[in-house]
C-alpha cells in the first residue's frame, strides 16, 4: 500500500480539478462600472408571479417538512405529463424521475451512478464547463471529443467511434447546447444512437435549454427506439420556467438508473426543496404560456445578435436554440482570452472565452443573450468600436 502523503489535507481527485473558468473571469468584471455583461448563462425574467404565488402559499401553509426523496409525487407526476406532452416522452413518475437541487445535482448524481474507478466518458465539446470535473469526480476518466463550427457545432458521427475503447462507458450530450446554441435533429441524433447501442454505451443528455428551440421541435435521443432504455435526462426548472435560483431540476431514467441515483441523492440531499416543489407544481400547470412568451423573446434577440455579429465582422453561426450566441473572433488575431479581457478593459463589456468550454471553443466567445434589446444593441456598439482599433 503507498503511504498517505503527509500534509496534504485535499483529496487527489478534487486537486485534479480547476476552478469555473467563468467565475475567475466574472470576478473581474463585479469590480468594474458601466459593465454591458454577455457573460451570465441565466435568463433577465423574474419567475412568473403565479409561480412566485404558490411557493409563498405553501410558506403560508407551513409546508416546511421534508418531501419523499425522489420529490412530491404529485410534483413527479406533473413532471411526467408534461414530458409526454412537450416531447413525447413516456416516463412512469413512480420510478423513474427523481426531483434534484437543479440539473447540477442531476448531471453529479447521473454520473455517479454508472461510472466505476477508470471508466472513460466521452464529453462531447465546446460545452457546459461541469461536466469533465463531475466525470472526473466520480472517478471517472473524461474524453474530450470537440466539434465545430464547420459541423454547426454538432457531434459528427465518425468523430464518437474514435473516441470510443474497451473502457468507454457512455456519452455526455447537450443539445440545445451552452455555449453554442447548436441544436442536432431526429436523424443526426439517430446515426449517434446506432453507434451507442453498437458499443453498448449509456448517455446522459442535458436537455435543460429544450424549450428553447427556435427553429422546428426538440429531438430527444430517448425518442428513437432503442434509446430510451440506455439514456439519462437530465432537465429542470432554471432556464424555460426563470427558476436559477429555486435550485430545482430532474432527472429521468430507466428505474435501474434511477433506483441508483435515488440513494445517491438520499444520502446527499434527501430531497429538494419543499416550496420550490410546490412552485414547480404550479409552473407546469399553468406556466407554459410565460413559458411560450420568454421563448418568444429570446429567439427575437437572437435574430438581432447574431445578424448583427455577422454585420461587424465576427462571423457567427445561427443557434438553434439556448440563449448564447457563440461568434467566431479568428479574425482579429487574438486569443478569446485576450479578446474577452481586453474587450472588457477597454469597452467594459462582460463575454466569456470560448476556450473555458473545451475543445473546439478556441477563437470564438460566448454572447448570452438573455438580457434586454437595448443592451444588446449598445453591446454591439461597443464590440464594433473595439475591433476596430484593432484594425
Ligand atoms: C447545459 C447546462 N446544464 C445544466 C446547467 C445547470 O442548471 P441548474 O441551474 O438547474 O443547476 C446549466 C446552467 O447553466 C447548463 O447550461
Amino acid at each position: 500500500m503507498t503511504p498517505r502523503t503527509k500534509g496534504i489535507r485535499t483529496s487527489k481527485l478534487v486537486n485534479e480539478i480547476q476552478p469555473s473558468g467563468i467565475r475567475k473571469f466574472f470576478d473581474l468584471a463585479s469590480s468594474m462600472d458601466n459593465i454591458i455583461s454577455l457573460g451570465v448563462g441565466e435568463p433577465d425574467f423574474i419567475t412568473p408571479w403565479s409561480v412566485r404565488e404558490a411557493c409563498i402559499s405553501s410558506l403560508e401553509r407551513g409546508y416546511t417538512a421534508y418531501t419523499a426523496n425522489a420529490g412530491m409525487l404529485e410534483l413527479r407526476v406533473e413532471i411526467s405529463n408534461y414530458l409526454k406532452k412537450q416531447f413525447q416522452l413516456p416516463y412512469d413518475p413512480k420510478n423513474e424521475i427523481i426531483v434534484t437541487v437543479g440539473a447540477s445535482e442531476a448531471l453529479d448524481i447521473a454520473l455517479r451512478a454508472i461510472v466505476d474507478p477508470g471508466d472513460e466518458v466521452i464529453v462531447v465539446e465546446p460545452t457546459f464547463v461541469s461536466y469533465a470535473p463531475l466525470v472526473t469526480l466520480a472517478g471517472g476518466k473524461p474524453v474530450s471529443v470537440g466539434t465545430s463550427v464547420e459541423a454547426n457545432f454538432r457531434l459528427m458521427p465518425e468523430q464518437l467511434r474514435a473516441a470510443i475503447t474497451p473502457m468507454t462507458k457512455a456519452i455526455m450530450v447537450s443539445f440545445p447546447n451552452n455555449p453554442t446554441g447548436s441544436t442536432m435533429n431526429y436523424d443526426e441524433l439517430e446515426a449517434i444512437a446506432k453507434i451507442v447501442e453498437e458499443y453498448d454505451l449509456l448517455v446522459i443528455s442535458d436537455e435543460i435549454y429544450a424549450e428553447m428551440t427556435y427553429d422546428g421541435n426538440h429531438a430527444s435521443i430517448a425518442n428513437i427506439p432503442g434509446m430510451r432504455e440506455r439514456t439519462i435526462i437530465i432537465s429542470g426548472f432554471s432556464k424555460a420556467f426563470a427558476m436559477t435560483g429555486w435550485r430545482l431540476g430532474f432527472v429521468i431514467a430507466p428505474s435501474d438508473i434511477t433506483s441508483a441515483m435515488l440513494k445517491i441523492h438520499q444520502y446527499t440531499m434527501m430531497c429538494a426543496s419543499t416550496m420550490a416543489q410546490h412552485a414547480a407544481i404550479e409552473a407546469l400547470q399553468n406556466g407554459m404560456d410565460d413559458v411560450g412568451k420568454m421563448v418568444q423573446s429570446y429567439k427575437q434577440r437572437r435574430n438581432y445578435f447574431v445578424k448583427s455579429f455577422d454585420e461587424i465582422g465576427l462571423p457567427c453561426h445561427v443557434p438553434g436554440g439556448a440563449f448564447y450566441a457563440f461568434p467566431s473572433i479568428k479574425n482579429t488575431g487574438l486569443t478569446s482570452d485576450q479578446f474577452a479581457e481586453q474587450l472588457l478593459l477597454t469597452e467594459r463589456v462582460a463575454v466569456v472565452p470560448g476556450h473555458v468550454f473545451g475543445s473546439g471553443g478556441e477563437g470564438h466567445i460566448r454572447c448570452s443573450y438573455a438580457t434586454s434589446l437595448d443592451n444588446l444593441k449598445e453591446a454591439v456598439t461597443r464590440i464594433d468600436r473595439f475591433i476596430n482599433t484593432l484594425k
